[in-house]
C-alpha cells in the first residue's frame, strides 16, 4: 500500500513551527505513537508535533496519523535535543511531553540523557510563559535528577516527583514496566519567566541572505575548464573550520559529468552533527554552490559557514 505522508513530515526545508500554527503540543520520543495519537485526538485545536530520532518510528507515526485521520499531527525526524532549536520559533510551544525515555544509567553515557541542563535551557526558549514540560518514567533517580535540573535552571517552577497510579492510558513502555511490577513517576515543570535565547529565525534568515549574495559572487566565475574546475573543487578536500559554536570538516569530493561535483561535509553545531553534500556545478558560464537535494541539512551556523567557505575558497582560487 502507498502512503502519502504529504504535510505530516516537517524538516529542514519547511518553516519552523510558530505561534500562528495554533497552540503547539510536542511529544519527544513518541515510539509507536500511541500517546501522540491520543494527544492529537484530545486537542483538536492544537498542532501536535512528534519528535523521534528513529526513522522507523517516524514511518509508524505517520501511518498512524493517516489511518486515524488526525490532521493536526506533524512529525520531525531527528534528535529533539537539538531540533527544538531549529524546528520551532521562540516561545511558541505550550506543552512538551516525554514518556519513558532511556535513562542512560551509566555515568559515561550521562551526556546522552535528554533531560540535561542544556535541554532545560533550550526548552525554556521554546515554551510560552506558563508552558509545561512533563516527564513520565519508571526510574526514580532519573525523575529526581530531571526535577533538580529544571529547578536549577531558574526559569521553571519544578514540581515534586510524584508516583502516579496507573492512568486510564499508558504507553507501550509504561505497560511494560507496570507489567514488571515497577512504579511510574511523573515530574512537571512550568515555565515561570521569559527566556528567549539562541539563534532567532530572523537571524537565520538574515544570514541566509548573506549566503545568497555570496553565491552570486561565485556565480560570477566564468573562466573555467574541466581540469581547473576539478583542481578548484579538490582544494576543498580536508578543509576544516572551527570556532566556539561549530566545527566543519570537508571530506571527499565526487565528480559527476562535465563540471559538476559533490563535496561531502560534516558540520557539528554544539554537538548536533549533520552529514550532507554541497553540490558545485558550472553551467551557462556560471558556477553555483548549494546543499544537495538529498539529505538536506538544517541551516545551522555550521552549515551556513560551510557554504560561505565554498564560495570564498573557490572564488579566491580563480
Ligand atoms: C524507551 S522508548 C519510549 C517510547 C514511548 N515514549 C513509550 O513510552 O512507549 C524511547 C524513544 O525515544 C526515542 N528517542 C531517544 N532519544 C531521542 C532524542 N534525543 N530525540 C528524539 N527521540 C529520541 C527513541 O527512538 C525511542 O523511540
Amino acid at each position: 500500500m502507498y502512503w502519502n505522508f504529504g504535510d505530516i513530515l516537517r524538516g529542514p526545508d519547511t518553516p519552523p513551527f510558530r505561534d500562528t500554527d495554533g497552540p503547539l503540543a510536542v511529544e519527544i520520543g513518541f515510539g509507536n505513537g500511541e500517546f501522540l495519537e491520543r494527544l492529537a485526538a484530545e486537542r483538536p485545536g492544537y498542532t501536535v508535533v512528534g519528535m523521534e530520532i528513529s526513522q522507523w518510528c517516524i514511518a509508524k507515526g505517520a501511518r498512524r496519523a493517516l489511518a486515524g485521520r488526525l490532521e493536526n499531527i506533524r512529525l520531525v525526524w531527528g534528535d529533539a535535543r537539538y531540533l527544538l532549536k531549529y524546528a520551532f520559533d521562540g516561545e511558541c510551544v505550550s506543552e512538551v511531553f516525554m514518556n519513558c525515555p532511556c535513562p542512560w544509567p551509566k555515568r559515561r553515557h550521562a551526556e546522552r540523557r535528554v533531560a540535561r541542563r542544556e535541554f532545560a535551557d533550550l526548552l525554556a526558549s521554546r515554551l510560552v510563559l506558563s508552558g509545561t514540560f512533563t516527564l513520565v518514567t519508571d526510574v526514580d533517580w532519573y525523575a529526581a535528577e530531571t526535577r533538580d535540573v529544571f529547578a536549577a535552571a531558574g526559569t521553571y517552577e519544578a514540581g515534586p516527583v510524584t508516583r502516579i497510579q496507573p492512568r486510564g492510558f499508558s504507553t507501550k513502555y509504561e505497560r511494560k514496566w507496570l507489567g514488571m511490577g515497577r512504579d511510574i513517576y511523573e515530574v512537571r515543570a512550568k515555565k515561570k519567566k521569559s527566556a528567549v535565547r539562541g539563534t532567532s529565525t530572523q537571524k537565520i534568515r538574515e544570514e541566509l541572505e548573506t549566503m545568497e549574495s555570496a553565491e552570486s559572487l561565485l556565480a560570477a566565475t566564468t573562466a573555467l575548464n574541466e581540469e581547473s574546475f576539478r583542481d578548484l573543487v579538490r582544494s576543498l578536500e580536508g578543509n576544516e573550520l572551527e570556532n566556539s559554536d561549530y566545527k566543519v570538516v570537508f571530506r571527499e569530493v565526487f565528480f559527476g559529468a562535465g563540471m559538476s561535483a559533490l563535496v561531502k561535509v560534516i558540520s557539528i553545531d554544539e554537538g548536533f552533527e549533520q552529514h550532507y553534500r554541497v553540490k558545485i556545478v558550472h553551467a551557462d558560464g556560471r558556477l553555483r554552490a548549494k546543499t544537495d537535494s538529498v539529505g538536506h541539512p538544517y541551516r545551522t551556523p555550521g552549515v551556513r559557514a560551510s557554504l560561505r567557505h565554498v564560495t570564498r575558497k573557490t572564488g579566491a582560487e580563480l
